[in-house]
C-alpha cells in the first residue's frame, strides 16, 4: 500500500538521524528501564513496528539476540539493510502484516502509530501488535497527547528550524492545522534547501487521549500497565503540560509514552 503521507527524511533515511540526532539513545535508555520494570527476565526478542531506518533496532541489538523491524516505507527498510543495521527488516504495513511469529517485546516509537487516523485502522494496529506478543509480552508506544494538543498549549501553528550539518543544510518551515472534531492534526512541511529546490513534506496524525488510548489497548487485549508524558518515567497527572520545547517536527513534549503487557 503507498503511504498515505511525504516526507524528505523517508525518501533520504540518512537525513532523519541528522534531523533527529539521539546522541545520548534516549529511548533505548527508556526501553531497557522498562525491560527492568515489567520483564521477569530480559527480552530475548523484539519487533519495532514502524521502524524507520532501523536505529532503535540497531541500538537495542547488542543486548537483545532476535531483533526484528517493520515499516511500510521501502526506502527506510533499503537504507536500514544497506547500512548492515544488525535486525532483521521488513516491508509491511502496522495494519496488516504478519510476521509468523511472537516476541518478547513489541515497539511502536518515534509517533509511528499516529499515523493510524481512523479508529479502524489503529484497531488493526493494535490487532498486529497482539498477534505478535503471546502472555507476558511487553508493548511500549508513543503517541501525541490529544490532552496536550487541544486541551492544553502543545499546539504551535508554525515552526521554524535549522539544520546544519557538512552533509545537509536547511531550512525547515513547519505550518500545522487542527481538526479538533476529527482530532487529527496536519502538517505541511517546507524544507529550503541551498542550491535545489524546495521539498514539501505532508503528513496527518491521529491525536489520542490517555484514556482513550487505554480503552484501545484493553479492547485488543493489553492490560496497560503506566503512561508517562516523559521518558524518564516520572509521574504526572497527564493534563496536557508540555514537557519540553518542540523539535522541528514540533511533537518533542507532547507525547504519551505507554507501556502495556499481554496478560
Ligand atoms: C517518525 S518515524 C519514526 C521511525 C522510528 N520508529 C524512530 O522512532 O526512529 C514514523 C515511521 O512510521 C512509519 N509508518 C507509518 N505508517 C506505517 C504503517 N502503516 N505501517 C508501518 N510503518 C508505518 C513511517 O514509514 C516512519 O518510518
Amino acid at each position: 500500500m503507498e503511504p498515505a503521507f511525504r516526507s524528505l527524511l523517508y525518501d533520504r533515511p540518512d537525513l532523519y538521524d541528522l534531523v533527529f540526532p539521539e546522541p545520548d539513545q534516549t529511548r533505548a535508555e527508556m526501553c531497557g528501564e522498562a525491560f527492568k520494570r515489567y520483564l521477569r527476565l530480559p527480552p530475548a526478542s523484539l519487533v519495532d513496528i514502524g521502524c524507520g531506518n532501523g536505529r532503535l533496532v540497531e541500538s537495542l541489538s547488542p543486548s537483545i539476540p532476535e531483533c526484528w523491524g517493520v515499516d511500510l516505507v521501502e526506502s527506510n527498510i533499503a537504507y536500514a539493510r544497506s547500512r548492515g543495521r544488525a535486525g532483521v527488516f521488513h516491508v509491511g504495513d502496522m495494519r496488516t502484516v504478519r510476521l509468523g511469529r511472537t516476541f518478547d517485546v513489541v515497539t511502536c516509537l518515534g509517533n509511528a502509530l499516529s499515523y493510524m487516523l481512523a479508529d479502524a485502522d489503529l484497531e488493526k494496529a493494535i490487532t498486529t501488535f497482539a498477534t505478535h506478543a503471546r502472555p507476558g509480552s511487553l508493548l511500549i508506544l508513543d503517541l501525541l497527547n490529544a490532552r496536550c494538543y487541544l486541551d492544553g498549549d502543545g499546539f504551535r501553528e508554525r515552526i521554524e528550524g535549522r539544520i546544519e550539518a557538512p552533509e545537509f543544510t536547511a531550512d525547515s518551515v513547519a505550518v500545522h492545522s487542527l481538526d479538533r472534531a476529527a482530532r487529527r492534526m496536519r502538517r505541511t512541511r517546507t524544507w529550503r534547501i541551498a542550491g535545489q529546490p524546495d521539498v514539501v513534506d505532508d503528513a496527518e496524525y491521529r491525536l489520542l487521549y490517555p484514556e482513550e488510548t487505554r480503552g484501545i489497548l484493553e479492547a485488543g487485549g493489553f492490560e496497560l500497565l503506566a503512561m508517562y508524558d516523559n521518558r524518564e518515567f516520572r509521574d504526572s497527572d497527564l493534563a496536557g503540560s508540555v514537557t519540553s520545547e518542540p523539535d522541528c517536527a514540533g511533537m518533542r513534549g507532547r507525547k504519551l509514552y505507554v507501556f502495556a503487557m499481554m496478560p
